[in-house]
């Protein structure tokens, strides 16, 4: 044969289904030995100094609650260790509450007649920006400090629902576009919500359907135009029905500027960018702000409400030895000063390795790595939510 002999064509379509097929298989073959479709998580104990740092006393404390016989009372481990379930650390919350000498009800943050619920949507239209893993550990963290927490998944792909052990290729899951369809099959939010493995964190989780939203939001905008199918709506709307349920919603959104993170805009009372610091990915994220605000004027004026309580920008996957990454980061401090969340979210294995059994951070033991790797990505993790918590707390008038 002839080096210059041409490529045979191929018919592209056949190519790929086959390919994409074959891959399917492979992936469900994996996803049974990994995760069997039966299979329901569950959540590990957790040990006296980590309940003292979600509930804030000191582990002494809550060693002379348990040496007294007072709440919830802890598993004796191995060393004579004692650990909780995350349910008896939210009893333990009420538990103090109940007990506590002062009028002030600190350990049940929920939060109190005339604060607002609040909807974090988590976006940007970068692909990888680090959303899905942002909100899971928030929605997470949030439960484990005692918040009553609702995770929305609003991507197609499912990555969040994935990572509670909801398995769209598997499981026949319903999926935030039940609640917003146009057509009379549409069905309350509390029809779909879900538990999760973490006590006080419930989710609606997404499905491939929710791509049809996309399609059926401009056909219903060209109809009447009726007040009962504005897109911008009908989130805010179906919540109305679980608010006094829920103190926080967080909402991962796709990576695409379409109808459904606009849905997610328009009901939110927050917005969190994540954002990598690498040039690309700064200069894709300013066209998805000049994008957003363009978008956002123009639904204004057909009467959308899209005033928020906060904006903060989120880096994630920083490496601080990376020095490009370093300047990125000292640029958009110098340019967006107060809204860049003071903590950044460094990369670390620990979070890679545990979404590979679809799995975050607070499910880790910290058996699974070495002590150091583990301490660092939780404190860092911890240190990113609790900014975050203290902006939902202030937006509630606490300080
Ligand atoms: N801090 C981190 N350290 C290491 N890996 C991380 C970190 N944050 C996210 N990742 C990994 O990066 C990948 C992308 O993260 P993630 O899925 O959260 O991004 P995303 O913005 O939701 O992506 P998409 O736009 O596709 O929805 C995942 O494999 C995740 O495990
Ligand atoms: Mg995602």
């Amino acid at each position: 044969m002839n080096a210059f002999t041409s490529l045979p064509s191929f018919e592209f379509d056949d190519k790929i289904l086959m390919q994409g097929a074959e891959i399917s298989r492979k992936l469900d073959q994996l996803r049974l030995e990994n995760f069997p479709p039966d299979a329901r998580k569950t959540l590990r104990h957790f040990s006296v100094a980590e309940v003292a740092h979600y509930l804030g006393v000191t582990p002494s404390n809550l060693k002379r609650l348990y040496l007294d016989g007072k709440g919830p009372t802890p598993t004796t481990m191995s060393g004579n260790r004692k650990y909780y379930t995350a349910q008896q650390m939210m009893e333990l919350r009420f538990f103090l509450d109940r007990t506590g000498k002062t009028e002030a009800k600190r350990y049940v943050p929920h939060r109190k007649q005339g604060d607002k619920l609040q909807v974090v949507a988590v976006v940007n239209f970068k692909g990888g920006s680090g959303k899905t893993t942002t909100a899971a550990h928030l929605g997470q963290h949030l439960a484990l400090t005692g918040h009553r927490v609702l995770l929305v998944d609003l991507d197609p792909q499912a990555s969040l629902s994935a990572l509670h052990g909801f398995q769209p290729e598997l499981d026949r899951n319903p999926s935030l576009y039940d609640a917003l369809r146009y057509d009379d099959d549409r069905k309350p939010i509390s029809d779909i919500i879900l538990p999760t493995n973490f006590p006080g964190l419930d989710i609606v989780p997404a499905n491939l359907e929710l791509q049809e939203y996309e399609y059926d939001t401009p056909l219903a905008m060209q109809q009447s135009g009726s007040e009962g199918k504005r897109f911008f709506t009908r989130f805010g709307k179906a919540l109305e029905e679980v608010d006094s349920c829920y103190d926080v919603v967080v909402v991962d959104c796709p990576p695409q500027l379409g109808y459904l993170t606009l849905t997610a805009l328009t009901a939110a009372t927050s917005v969190l960018i994540t954002v990598h610091p690498q040039m690309l990915d700064l200069m894709s994220m300013s066209q998805f702000l000049l994008m957003l605000g363009n978008i956002t004027k123009t639904i204004k004026t057909a009467g959308a409400n899209v005033r928020m309580d906060w904006l903060r920008y989120l880096i994630t996957r920083f490496e601080p030895s990376d020095i490009p990454q370093v300047q990125m980061l000292g640029f958009m401090q110098s340019m967006l000063a107060e809204e860049i969340l003071k903590s950044q979210m460094v990369k670390t294995t620990a979070i890679s390795d545990a979404g590979l059994t679809k799995r975050t951070l607070y499910e880790l033991d910290r058996s699974n790595f070495t002590r150091e790797t583990y301490d660092r990505a939780i404190e860092c993790m911890d240190a990113v939510n609790f900014e975050i918590q203290g902006l939902i707390h202030r937006a509630w008038g606490r300080l």
